[in-house]
């Protein structure tokens, strides 16, 4: 959601001539964008903004502002907090970012915009720029979130859940589509109850629009909510192919007591039958979750029953957090909070179980041949590439190594060594099959197949066909 709405930002500011830079020291306006969804995460964007102060004094031109959930939460106290930011803008206010900047431009105002203005079709992207070449593509489909979990800061920083015209995600989709997007994720605090409020198409009527969408190749989206996945989404797995076949659905924790607490609206029972159904319709789907450790009275027996659910369940892969207490929750003020070292200790639990589910599930791929869409180089070609001519100067073709994600969601990194064929090849956006030959705990590694990649909504296209 932050990546998405910090592409917003740039796109609000391209008309004022801002251009992004890669040094700070060079730059006319910095923005930072926040998230308050945990307590570090907050710290750190305090701390960051911090240290901007020195730059400020050296350079009193530079406008300093930040935006997003933070400065949704604490507004005006930034301004008396921090001397040297000269604007506070929240989640709603994107879109009103260029009148405040020529503003603070021209009369050199400390600007606050924290209105919530509730109507999504402000923050509609009429298409992100896509002439960096990327070929993957978020896609905001709602914002906001009425579930109000109870240790939960959303619902208080991005306001009501509102969920945009079907119309206007089209057209969004087909316009990045014709720009060379290949992959889209559709984002929302809990995509599942899309539409509904509203009285707009179900979520899966969504899904199988977008899947007819002939120069797209993939599908995805997050955040699902369990209490609100429904049967016409499981089959959406089995019957569109575009859609990847791996679902996230946070489950914060195994025991019945800390999800009521939670507010979450389901039992461990209802979820893990859902869990059962889905696999039952599409066995090979990858399910990821969100834990929350040391969730106030959390006891080592509610503990246990979170360990007991990830040897059930088996997950592909989770993201675990030690609970902190937010502003406005109803679970700041809960008795009996969790000290941090038993947290602590609570988390590194949770993940050395989950590490050894994770990596056998990634060596039960070796030998078998995935379909990955190819993003780019891999972090470590691109890394050489980087580096200056002379020290590769004298060195031969070698192997070029390429990442890519699988259906599944796993990140493949693979090598393109028939240099007869392919070297010099720019394999970016293109469905190849790769044989695995190598597993991590957070990746694999592969060869492509010389006679056997496909190039899926490519149709017409140029592509390294058999
Ligand atoms: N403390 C710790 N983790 C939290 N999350 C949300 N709020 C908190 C909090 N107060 C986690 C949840 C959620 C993920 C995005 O962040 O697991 O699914
Ligand atoms: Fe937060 Fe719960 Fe809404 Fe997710 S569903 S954004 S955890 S309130």
């Amino acid at each position: 959601m932050n990546v998405y709405d910090s592409e917003l930002i740039e796109q609000a500011l391209t008309p004022l001539n801002y251009k992004i830079t890669s040094s700070m020291e060079t730059a006319d306006l910095i923005i930072v964008n926040t998230c308050s969804i945990r307590e570090k995460a907050e710290q750190k964007a305090f701390s960051y903004l911090g240290r901007l102060a020195g730059l400020k004094r050296k350079k009193p031109d530079l406008i300093v502002g930040i935006g997003g959930c933070v400065a949704q939460q604490e507004g005006e106290k930034i301004l008396e907090r921090m001397p040297h930011i000269d604007l506070i803008f929240g989640t709603h206010a994107i879109t009103r970012l260029p009148r405040i900047i020529k503003q603070i431009e021209s009369k050199r105002d400390r600007i606050v915009d924290v209105k919530m203005s509730g109507k999504i079709d402000e923050f509609e992207s009429s298409s992100v720029s896509k002439e960096n070449g990327k070929i993957t593509s978020f896609v905001t489909i709602m914002r906001g979130c009425d579930n109000y979990c109870s240790y939960c800061v959303v619902p208080h920083v991005r306001g009501r859940e509102t969920s945009r015209h079907p119309d206007s995600i089209m057209k969004e989709i087909r316009g990045l589509a014709d720009s060379g997007i290949r992959e889209i994720t559709l984002l929302g605090q809990n995509v599942n109850s899309y539409g509904k409020k509203e009285g707009l198409c179900s979520f899966s009527e969504l899904l199988s629009s977008i899947n007819e969408i002939s120069k797209l190749s993939r599908i995805r989206f997050t955040t699902s909510h369990p209490k609100d996945l429904s049967k016409d989404l499981m089959f959406a797995f089995k019957y569109l192919e575009k859609l990847c076949k791996h679902i996230h659905l946070p489950v914060q924790s195994g025991s019945n007591s800390i999800l009521k607490r939670m507010n979450r609206k389901y039992a461990i029972e209802s979820y893990l039958e859902k869990i059962d159904r889905l696999r039952r319709i599409y066995p090979d789907i990858a399910i990821t979750s969100d834990f929350i450790v040391g969730f106030p009275g959390e006891t080592d027996a509610d503990f246990k029953k979170t360990l007991d659910l990830i040897k059930l369940v088996e997950y592909d892969g989770i993201y675990a957090f030690k609970y902190s207490d937010r502003p406005n929750t109803s679970a700041a003020g809960f008795l009996e909070k969790v000290s941090e070292h038993k947290k602590k200790d609570r988390l590194q639990k949770l993940l050395d179980l989950q590490e050894q589910y994770t990596t056998n599930k990634n060596q039960s791929l070796i030998g078998s041949t995935q379909l990955i869409l190819v993003e780019g180089l891999s972090k470590r070609q691109a890394s050489i590439n980087e580096q200056p001519a002379f020290s590769i100067r004298d060195k031969r073709p070698q192997a070029v190594q390429w990442m890519g994600r699988t259906s599944n969601n796993k990140v493949v990194n693979f090598t393109q060594d028939d240099s007869s064929i392919l070297y010099g090849t720019n394999l970016t956006g293109k469905m190849v099959n790769i044989r695995i030959n190598k597993a991590f705990s957070h990746s694999l590694c592969g060869k492509l197949i010389k006679d056997s990649p496909t190039f899926l909504g490519l149709k017409g296209e140029e592509g390294y066909a058999a």
